[in-house]
């Protein structure tokens, strides 16, 4: 693959251009107002897979967002590598944090991407990096060097939980049989340090809703004399962390893997500063559970956290009134061992057991899934490993991401296969943010890396 470098180099502007026109399609998953967006935008994957030589390319429907099936078998004898990704985005909003439109990409330099990074909602999570799949395929069909088999599954759910994807899944197991499956949804340390994403958490997701008296009550006739949910839940939501930053619902713990010694010697020695770690994100101290580093708070230990908190009256101006009702929205992060079902159970148990009897509280289960480790003993991530060492000129480093893919260990149970997790993004790119957005170089350089993986994949098979 002598001229993968000149082949990206001599189309880049094409692969730049095809990205943006399926940027400007608004897939977003949660909201069903983009219905017809999702729709447009799995018929853009689907075009896009035939222009790039894939043999069959079907939308499969399913009881929810369609799943853009595509193929090429050329030796039923060589192995088969199953491409994931997702089509589907993150909501904008708030959209008046946007320098520019979320759905209108523009190209801008940054300090971390001197080359220019392509800003838009789904321009790294996950279309810039999915279609860097598609273009990796392009230019080995196209210059004869499609080394096994492929299939890609790019679904339109993975940010509201894949629920129709493991219905999917589950139906079409021959469909799917593969060697490995390859995914680009992660991150990587920086642009000079390439690195291979080893683990992601798991994912249990509630909401929760406390309701005092049966109606909104004047603050001052009623105030003092019944629970108040909103000052009600906040305590709650404040007992569930002890003084050392642990999560206090009894059993939470309880099957944690934890690191070894040695384990953790090695997770130290990834590259990073905790200086522009602050500075970046523009705070004094950083906070976690007592007893282990950012790194380690934000990868191998599980978490518990308010995504969102809402009641009573938030309108311009005062009123005075004691709401009926209070409500909040709590993902816990999920790390081996720890499954997602039981932590949920748990969390419900103990959270109806907090609460005093003068509220009731409903605790309402959203989506979840279990975490991911990979091995790295595998031939999988020894050619992905290569691949990057050719690409970057730099070794790349296993490391254990905090994100979660939950469908990732469904593809191990159903399928039984592994994930390698070649993710080519990075943590400052905003990924469910305002001015999310992906580097051009990082772009280009997936592209550049993914046929070597396939290379060197179907050589070490
Ligand atoms: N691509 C992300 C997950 C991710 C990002 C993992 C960066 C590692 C590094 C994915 O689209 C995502 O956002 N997942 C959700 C979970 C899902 C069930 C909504 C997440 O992690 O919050
Ligand atoms: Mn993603
Ligand atoms: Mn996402």
């Amino acid at each position: 693959m002598k001229d993968i470098k000149s082949y990206v180099n001599q189309h880049k502007d094409r692969f730049i251009a095809e990205l943006i026109e399926l940027l400007k399609i608004p897939s977003v998953s949660a909201d069903s107002a983009y219905g017809n967006d999702i729709l447009k935008t799995a018929d853009a994957v689907k075009n896009a897979l035939e222009k790039a030589g894939c043999d069959k390319v079907e939308i499969c429907e399913t009881p929810g967002n369609p799943i853009v099936y595509g193929e090429k078998i050329i030796d039923k004898k060589l192995p088969i590598i199953l491409v994931y990704g997702h089509y589907d985005v993150q909501p904008a909003d708030p959209i008046e944090l946007w320098d520019s439109p979320p759905f209108e990409p523009v190209i801008k330099k940054t300090e971390i991407h001197p080359d220019g990074a392509i800003f838009a909602r789904g321009a790294c999570d996950d279309k810039g990096q999915m279609y860097m799949h598609v273009k990796a395929l392009e230019y080995m069909v196209s210059t004869n060097q499609l080394p096994c088999n492929v299939k890609f599954m790019i679904e339109g759910e993975e940010e509201i939980g894949s629920v129709s994807l493991a219905w999917f899944v589950e139906r079409n197991h021959q469909k799917l049989a593969n060697d490995i499956i390859l995914i680009s949804d992660t991150g990587m340390i920086s642009n000079s340090q390439p690195s291979i994403t080893t683990g992601l958490r798991g994912l249990s997701y509630v909401e929760v809703e406390v309701t005092g008296p049966n109606r909104d009550l004047h603050s001052g006739l009623y105030g003092g004399a019944v629970a108040n949910p909103i000052n009600i839940l906040a305590k709650m939501i404040a007992s569930l962390h002890d003084e050392n930053n642990r999560v206090t619902i009894p059993g939470f713990y309880d099957n944690v893997a934890d690191l070894s010694k040695e384990e953790r010697t090695e997770m130290a020695k990834a590259p990073f500063s905790l200086d522009d770690y602050k500075k970046a994100l523009d705070i004094e101290e950083v906070y976690g559970e007592n007893g282990y580093t950012t790194n380690e708070r934000n990868s191998i230990r599980p978490t518990l956290d308010v995504n969102g908190i809402w009641g009573g009256y938030i309108g311009e101006g005062a009123k005075t009134v004691i709401a009926s009702k209070a409500h909040a929205k709590i993902s816990m992060r999920l790390v081996p061992n720890q499954d997602w079902q039981e932590i949920t159970e748990l969390f419900k148990k103990h959270f109806e057991n907090i609460a005093p009897k003068s509220v009731k509280v409903k605790v309402i289960p959203h989506h979840g899934g279990q975490g991911y480790v990979t091995p790295i003993d595998t031939i999988g991530y020894k050619a992905a490993s290569k691949a990057y060492q050719e690409s970057f000129g730099v070794a790349p480093i296993p490391q254990r991401s905090g994100g979660s893919i939950p469908i990732v260990a469904l593809f191990e149970k159903e399928l039984k296969s592994k994930t390698i997790l070649m993710g080519f993004g990075l943590d400052s790119d905003a990924i469910h943010s305002p001015n999310e957005h992906f580097g051009v170089f990082n772009y280009l350089k997936g592209i550049e890396t993914i046929p070597l993986f396939y290379k060197y994949f179907v050589e070490m098979s």
